[in-house]
């Protein structure tokens, strides 16, 4: 188990590892979604304004392998783990899938942006709840305003979302955990260089993170096994 103080703040970073064992392919590796996609293809602003209607369709893909998707026990851990620590566990997660919420977490920061929420990619009307697959050859949907609906998605060389919250929490944490992410993505690998040092750092996935040099302690495993050891079932 992992001894938390009355006076700990943890943060944890998720990565697509921790949905895996619910069947969500993750990026990189094996049946990784990149090694299907092309990321410039499919989830940039260059993209969109090529093919907006190729975005939609992996999109769609995706939001039916979510929607199918159940909760696994590092999601239930993780839900706990708010319900024990209130305020001072921050979550933040780079998955765009619902699993956290479905486990029962209330306080999500998803800095990729939600799989299930869309937006206009013209004026600053706020995201809305929106699980639709608009396949071809649906047309794409407009806003009000004339624009586009796209995806509530964080494209690469796009900025995340929150990252005022985040990096306030980070200042304050003082046990970081990254759990599932390959340590390659931006902004979020450089998370454990900013607090190291002044946090407990603690890494858990199946295989080193191409950062984990930046990590006290790697704690090799299936996220849903290893969090219940640490946190308890
Ligand atoms: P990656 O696909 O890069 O890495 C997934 C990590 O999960 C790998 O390090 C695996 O070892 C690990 N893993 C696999 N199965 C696991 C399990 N059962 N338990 C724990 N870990 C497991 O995914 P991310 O690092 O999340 O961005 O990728 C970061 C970002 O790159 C994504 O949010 C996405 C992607 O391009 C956007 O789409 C903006």
């Amino acid at each position: 188990m992992l001894p938390i103080s009355s006076t700990d703040r943890v943060f944890i970073l998720c990565g697509a590892g921790v949905s895996a064992e619910s069947g969500i392919p993750t990026f990189r590796g094996v049946g990784g979604v990149w090694r299907n996609y092309r990321i410039e293809e499919v989830a940039s602003p260059y993209a969109w304004q090529r093919d907006p209607r190729l975005v939609w369709e992996f999109y769609s893909m995706r939001r039916k392998v979510a929607s199918a998707a159940k909760a696994n026990p590092a999601h239930f851990v993780l839900a706990k783990l708010e319900q024990t620590l209130g305020e001072r566990l921050f979550l933040c997660t780079q998955n765009v899938d619902n699993l956290h919420e479905k486990a029962g977490s209330c306080r999500v920061i998803h800095m990729h942006g939600e799989l299930f929420k869309s937006r206009c990619d013209t004026c600053h009307r706020p995201p809305f709840d929106d699980s639709h697959l608009y396949e071809p050859p649906a047309e794409i949907p407009r806003c009000p305003c004339g624009g586009q609906i796209r995806p509530h998605i964080c494209w690469f060389g796009e900025v995340p979302f929150g990252l005022n919250q985040i990096y306030a929490a980070l200042d304050e944490c003082t046990i970081f955990m990254a759990i599932g992410t390959s340590g390659v993505v931006e902004p979020a690998a450089s998370f454990v260089a900013h607090v190291r040092g002044r946090a407990r750092t603690i890494y858990v996935g199946p295989e080193h993170p191409a950062n984990a040099s930046s990590f006290t302690e790697c704690h090799l495993g299936n996220a849903g096994q290893v969090l219940p050891r640490l946190f308890g079932p």
